[in-house]
Order: structure tokens, then sequence, then C-alpha cells
């Protein structure tokens, strides 16, 4: 029986990539996509996450999430992506008018998770706020998951500043919850997700695609490479997608149990996780944090995913 799974998503085209990835693979049956502020507000990440599933011709059902951060003021990656979150150097994405579930993300993801208690398993990849407010709503939630898979946080510095990476930077108040939740957190930060780049190899063999979906597609994949080029660096880590091919070839991972904890007070440390791989720290870990990623065939599984996808949407 396919893994049943729901995606809680700031789409970005890391992001994208990920739900892509899930839709690609039989082994996953994804549930729903729950919609969060984070690379964009709301209305910009929902706009994408609408467009997505036009483009592709996906049927899960999207709901709209959060749009503010529980403690803090709303900050976005659109100084480094843009206005709309993700860049493309092709056609833009068609804006779609149809497609969003009535209903809040966060019911709908506690819904999802009641009727179907120990066989979900949650993957968020942008900032934890929905997952946080699911959590407060519904208290028993976290021992109905089957699983907790976060891409965020970091055991080398940040992203968003020199010691919180974004996601969890963009809304601490909402990690800290999570972490604290008694479910043990699959923690793919900056240093796993480090170890999967994509660069223009990986444009080329987009491109050797027919189709509308593909040629779109493969312009935001290289706006997203460009993130790379533009600061003299070869490839770009694949940040959302990375947790995705741990659910499906967890052998290409190490993880180690850790006690992850968020500063919430630091004057210039707020939103890092700072996470205890010591062996005592073993004892109260409240996360798995992964450490290594076996990159090239990695990659290459993430690659047949999306050229067959792309091939066939
Ligand atoms: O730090 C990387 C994370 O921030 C990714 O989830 C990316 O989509 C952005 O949300
Ligand atoms: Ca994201």
């Amino acid at each position: 029986m396919a893994r049943k799974l729901w995606l809680d998503t700031d789409p970005g085209f890391d992001d994208w990539m990920a739900w892509a990835l899930l839709e690609a693979d039989p082994q996953f049956h994804l549930l729903g996509v729950s919609v969060v502020a984070g690379n964009a507000p709301l209305p910009v990440t929902l706009a994408n996450a609408l467009a997505i599933r036009a483009l592709h011709g996906f049927t899960t059902p999207v709901f709209a999430g959060c749009a503010r951060p529980l403690a803090q003021p709303q900050s976005t990656a659109q100084d480094v992506l843009g206005a709309h979150g993700m860049r493309s150097t092709g056609p833009l994405l068609p804006p779609a008018s149809h497609g969003l579930s009535a209903g809040h993300g966060v019911q709908a993801l506690v819904d999802a998770v009641r009727a179907h208690p120990g066989q979900v398993t949650l993957l968020a990849v942008g900032p934890l706020t929905n997952v946080a407010t699911a959590f407060a709503l519904a208290p028993e939630l976290p021992q109905l998951l089957q699983a907790l898979v976060i891409m965020g946080g970091s055991t080398v510095g940040g992203n968003a500043t020199a010691a919180a990476e974004f996601n969890i930077h963009a809304d601490p108040e909402a990690a800290a919850r999570v972490f604290d939740s008694g479910i043990p957190v699959a923690m793919f930060g900056l240093n796993a997700c480090r170890q999967l780049a994509v660069g223009d190899g990986h444009v080329q063999q987009l491109r050797t695609l027919r189709g509308e979906a593909a040629r779109i597609f493969t312009g935001y994949f290289d706006g997203y490479v460009d993130l790379a080029r533009v600061r003299g660096r070869a490839a770009q880590a694949l940040y959302d997608p990375t947790p995705v091919v741990w659910l499906a070839r967890p052998e290409l991972f190490t993880l180690q149990p850790g006690r992850v904890e968020i500063e919430l007070g630091g004057r210039y440390t707020r939103g890092m996780t700072v996470c205890d791989l010591r062996p005592p720290a073993r004892a109260r870990a409240n996360a798995q944090v992964a450490l290594q990623a076996q990159g090239r065939p990695a990659l290459e599984w993430v690659m047949e995913r999306l050229l067959a996808l792309l091939a066939r949407t």
C-alpha cells in the first residue's frame, strides 16, 4: 500500500520540485497540500500552488493555511527570490483561478490525520506555522502521525541569518512548539540538503523534453540554478526535495538522534536550531538529524522522476 503523506509548503521552486516528486512516485499517496506564507506572502505562495497544480494536472486538494507567523512580523525570501517567490528564465507559470479547496489548511490537515490514525507522514517544507497551529488545535495530533519530516534548520549555521535557516527563522515560535510536541522530528537541515545540488548539466537534461509543462518547469529550474550562478557557484542546493528522497530511499542517508532546541531569545541567534548530538543528548532526543547524504544516487533518483513526470504532463 502506498505511503500516505500530507505536504505543508510555501512554493517556492524547491517546494514545487518536492511536490512533483511526491506526485510522480506511486509509492506515495498525497492526501492533501496545505499552503503557508514563507518564501512569499500567502496570496503569492497559494497562487503558485494552484498554478503548479493546474500546470501538471495534479488532483490533490490544496488548502490555504496560515498567513502570519505566530509571534513576529512576517519575513519572506522575496528579496532573493523575487516578488513571486521564484524566478524563471523562460515562460511564466500560467495563473490558475481554480483548484482551491474550501476550509482552512490547518483544519484539513487535522481532519486527514484523524481519518487515518498512525498512517500519515507529515512533510513540512516551509515555516512551521500551519503545523504548530494544527498541534494547538488538536493536541493529540503528534501521537496520531506516523512521522513528521521537515526541511528546516541546520547544524552548520544559517542562510536567513548567520545562525538561522529560513524556515525556522520565519517562525521560530512555531518551530519551538513543533520540536517540543513529543513526536520525533526527522530534520533535514542545510547541512544535509547542500549535499544534493543541481547545475547546468541537470538543466540540459530537462531541456531534452518537449511539451509546455516541461518548458515552463525547466525555465523555473534554470532560474533556481541561477541563484547559484549569480553567486559564482556552479550548483544550487536542492533543499525541499531532499527529505522526499529520504522517504523513498532512506538507505542513501545517515541520520543521528539528538536534542534540537530552537533559540528564541538570542539577539544574533534567534531562529537557530541548537543541535546537541552528544551521546548524553540522545536520551533526550526530540529529533533525528540528517547528517550525511549520498548525493549522486539521490540526484539520479530526483532527475529520473522529474523527467518521467514531465514527459507525461
Ligand atoms: O532554507 C531553505 C528553505 O527556505 C526551503 O524550504 C525554501 O523553499 C525556503 O522556504
Ligand atoms: Ca520551502
